[in-house]
């Protein structure tokens, strides 16, 4: 899906927490984050990486709440590529350990914060009881109203964009489809990301200017920021200097004029 739903002058008043130096009306539906620089931070202070994935956690349940908190829909961060298998076994290790650790216990909150989290990727390459927690996590939380945050574990974008593919030749084969139909809307929906708006606003932490296999299809229109900050120092400040900046984009689309999501309200 390609369009999103902005902010309705009903929904301002329940959206109060907005900072004001941002304009209500103007929110992205859909966040993205490459959380980058996690290894980097720890190194720069003399302390193993495994730390700096620690303190990246904290970083990521700050910025869900305040994206949550300031009526953001949808938040996709990127937590493990497939390419990062080819870290240090102690260092993929360590990762899947903290994953099944951090979602044990964050558990209640997201219920209590009305989070519906999933995670897109090949779950079925992770260790059996972080897929158990998965489920049990997806399941619990699948009846909430509030945000939806997708974590995207042992997730690339060339594997869902060949799956997407694969899926489609398999049900032609199988004389469900007719080729000749296929168009963006039906190749979309074989995405791990069917039924979601694609993300407005794309955040880089750590200055790195590449998109490292992620979400190839959805970041088609999306406005990319890059930030220097490291990602466990990702703060509210961080936040407001992304979402204020892609506020004073101009989103074209391939148009001429510029499109605001207030005139699109009026488009539709
Ligand atoms: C991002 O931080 C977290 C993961 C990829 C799991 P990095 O671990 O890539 O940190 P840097 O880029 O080495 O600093
Ligand atoms: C991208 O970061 C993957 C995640 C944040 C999970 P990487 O650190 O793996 O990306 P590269 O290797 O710098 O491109
Ligand atoms: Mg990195």
């Amino acid at each position: 899906m390609t369009k999103s739903s902005s902010l309705k002058s009903e929904d301002k008043q329940l959206t109060s927490s907005i900072p004001e130096e941002l304009d209500p009306f103007r929110m992205p539906d859909h966040i993205a984050v490459i959380m980058d620089g996690n290894g980097r931070w720890a190194k720069a202070k003399g302390l193993p990486r495994s730390v700096g994935h620690s303190a990246g956690v904290d970083a990521l349940k700050n910025t869900l709440r305040l994206c949550s908190d300031w009526g953001v829909g949808a938040l996709t961060v990127y937590a493990f590529s497939t390419e990062n298998w080819s870290r240090p076994l102690e260092e993929v290790g360590f990762l899947m350990t903290l994953f099944k650790r951090v979602l044990k216990k964050e558990l209640q909150t997201l219920r209590a914060q009305q989070v519906r989290i999933s995670f897109l990727g090949d779950l079925v390459k992770l260790p059996n009881e972080l897929q158990d927690l998965i489920i049990q996590a997806t399941e619990l939380t699948s009846g909430n109203t509030g945000i939806k945050f997708n974590v995207c574990t042992n997730y690339g974008g060339r594997r869902e964009l060949v799956n997407a593919a694969k899926n489609l030749a398999i049900r032609s084969l199988n004389g469900e489809l007719d080729p000749s139909l296929i168009d963006e809307n039906i190749f979309a929906a074989e995405l791990l990301t069917a039924n979601e708006v694609d993300p407005d606003l794309l955040i880089r932490t750590s200055g790195e200017r590449r998109i490292s296999n992620f979400l190839l299809w959805q970041l088609a229109y999306s406005e990319i920021y890059i930030t220097e900050t490291l990602w466990p120092d990702f703060d509210r400040n961080s936040l407001l200097h992304a979402l204020s900046d892609y506020q004073s984009r101009c989103r074209r689309f391939g148009g001429l004029n510029q499109i605001s999501p207030k005139e699109e309200d009026f488009q539709s």
